[in-house]
């Protein structure tokens, strides 16, 4: 290439967590089957360094997937960059065999996702956040075309621009708060948790509170019950009680990649369905071990009559007021029209997350990107967004697919066959603009 030429990768992936660390490895592999024509990528990431979900690696909790649903065993059974290569690179596979699971903890499963991210070093810059993506100025249809994507070094030395041919939108979960509710330092997101509760005196912390009814929640009462042995816990549900996470065999169905299938070609009333009867593999939903876990630590407080794990069941927050290190919260009683208020020390919000939505990185290419008559992105089999001229680049989404794809959009059970996809898609259309180069 000569001076003056620009660079232009194959791909550009925005986010490197699990999704497009999984691509990685993907593009990786087809690159080793095509040493010819391999896949060009680069990968940002606005984090300092790789994280996933760090402030929730609570000590004890476990996945809620299976190991084998890594980053690449469902593409590829024989990919050096498996949980059960990793385990074997850190002499550890006997000893997994002996704990006879399939659910390793997270921290594991993390210190597994950093191991892989060690070899793709030279691919990811860190402290680097993708503010947009946009089409340079005369840009016309076809195979010459490129995207220019707009990087922000949140080091301080400004904004640069990448260029690529096709970009994955990989930017994970958006953190929800209650309505009205603003997160601050005593009222936090479970996203912030782990950071916020180191920087207090745990001593000074006599009255917690969690809201919040699924599997986080859960997790972070339990947490907070078991280091705080002084404070008074109140856990926040808006139901009667925790409800369980149905993982049973034939539910757990609607994760295997041939559910995407199922759920992408079916009708509207398929689609239903899988919400209407499968909700509850995911959303809302905590774990059994979890429940029982927090259900013996009630139970020995009946025995003991001494209480400090308070349940506040069909409650919801109303309302928080803040002054200095003071919180007061207001309920509202699902039951009846009693309200209360409960002074605490940090209130937690567990309230989960809304999905990944493009439109804000998108900016005005989003016109360009075609919806459906409910106004939500049309999307491809291969997660590509459905364009419409001038924009003929390929815009992938790892995320925020819900809607075409079904209920593993956000999860991790399918991203090793998901982002295979996308790397066959990315190399079969570039064959097709560059006959021979598959
Ligand atoms: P993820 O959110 O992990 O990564 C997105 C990355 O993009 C982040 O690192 C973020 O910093 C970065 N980013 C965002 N915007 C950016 C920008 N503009 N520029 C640059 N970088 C940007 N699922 C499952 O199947 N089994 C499980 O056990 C769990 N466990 C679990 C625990 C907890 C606490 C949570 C909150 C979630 C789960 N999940 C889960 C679901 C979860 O979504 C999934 O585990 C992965 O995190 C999905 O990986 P992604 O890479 O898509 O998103």
């Amino acid at each position: 290439m000569g001076t003056g030429t620009p660079v232009i990768h194959d791909v550009v992936g925005i986010g490197f967590g699990p999704s497009n660390l999984s691509l990685a490895t993907a593009l990786e592999e087809h690159s080793a089957n095509v040493p010819e024509h391999p896949l060009t990528a680069a990968f940002f990431e606005r984090q300092p360094s790789f994280g996933w979900h760090r402030n929730m690696l609570l000590p004890s909790t476990t996945m809620q997937v299976s190991f084998l649903k890594d980053l690449a065993t469902f593409r590829n059974p024989s990919s050096r960059f498996s949980f059960v290569s990793y385990l074997h690179a850190s002499d550890r596979l006997a000893n997994f065999a002996n704990t006879h699971t399939f659910f390793p903890t997270r921290q594991e499963f993390h210190q597994y996702l950093e191991w892989v991210e060690a070899n793709f070093t030279d691919h990811v810059s860190y402290n680097s956040e993708v503010t947009g993506i946009a089409l340079p100025p005369d840009a016309t249809p076809g195979p010459d075309q490129y995207l220019q994507i707009e990087v922000r070094d949140r080091g301080g030395s400004g904004t640069r621009l990448v260029n690529a041919r096709n970009v994955t939108v990989s930017t994970g979960l958006v953190p929800h708060m209650p309505v009205g509710v603003d997160s601050d330092d005593r009222v936090w997101h479970s996203s912030e948790f782990l950071d916020r509760f180191r920087q207090m005196d745990p001593h000074a912390l006599k009255r917690v509170a969690v809201v919040g009814a699924g599997q986080s929640a859960a997790e972070i009462a339990r947490f907070l019950y078991d280091s705080l042995h002084h404070a008074q816990v109140f856990a926040i549900v808006p139901s009667y009680g925790y409800s369980i996470a149905d993982s049973t065999p034939f539910a757990n169905k609607v994760f295997d990649p041939d559910a995407v299938d199922d759920y992408y070609f079916g009708t509207n009333r398929t689609r239903d369905a899988f919400w209407q009867y499968h909700k509850n593999t995911n959303y809302s939903v905590v774990d059994d071990d979890v429940i029982r876990d927090l259900h013996r630590r009630v139970y020995d407080e009946d025995v003991s009559g001494s209480r400090r794990m308070h349940f506040l069941n069909l409650s919801r927050v109303s309302d928080v007021k803040r002054a200095g290190n003071e919180t007061r919260v207001s309920l509202e009683s699902l039951l009846d029209t009693d309200s209360q208020d409960l002074d605490v020390d940090i209130l937690v919000c567990a309230t989960g997350y809304d999905s990944m939505d493009p439109s804000g990185l998108l900016g005005d290419l989003d016109r360009y990107c075609l919806r459906d008559t409910s106004g939500r992105h049309q999307v491809g089999r291969d997660y590509r967004l459905v364009t419409v001229p001038p924009l003929s680049c390929g815009i992938y989404l790892q995320g925020g697919t819900e809607h075409t794809h079904g209920l593993t959009s956000s999860l991790l059970s399918n991203i090793a066959v998901r982002s295979g996809e996308i790397a066959d898609s990315i190399a079969q259309r570039r064959a097709v603009d560059e006959p021979g180069a598959a």
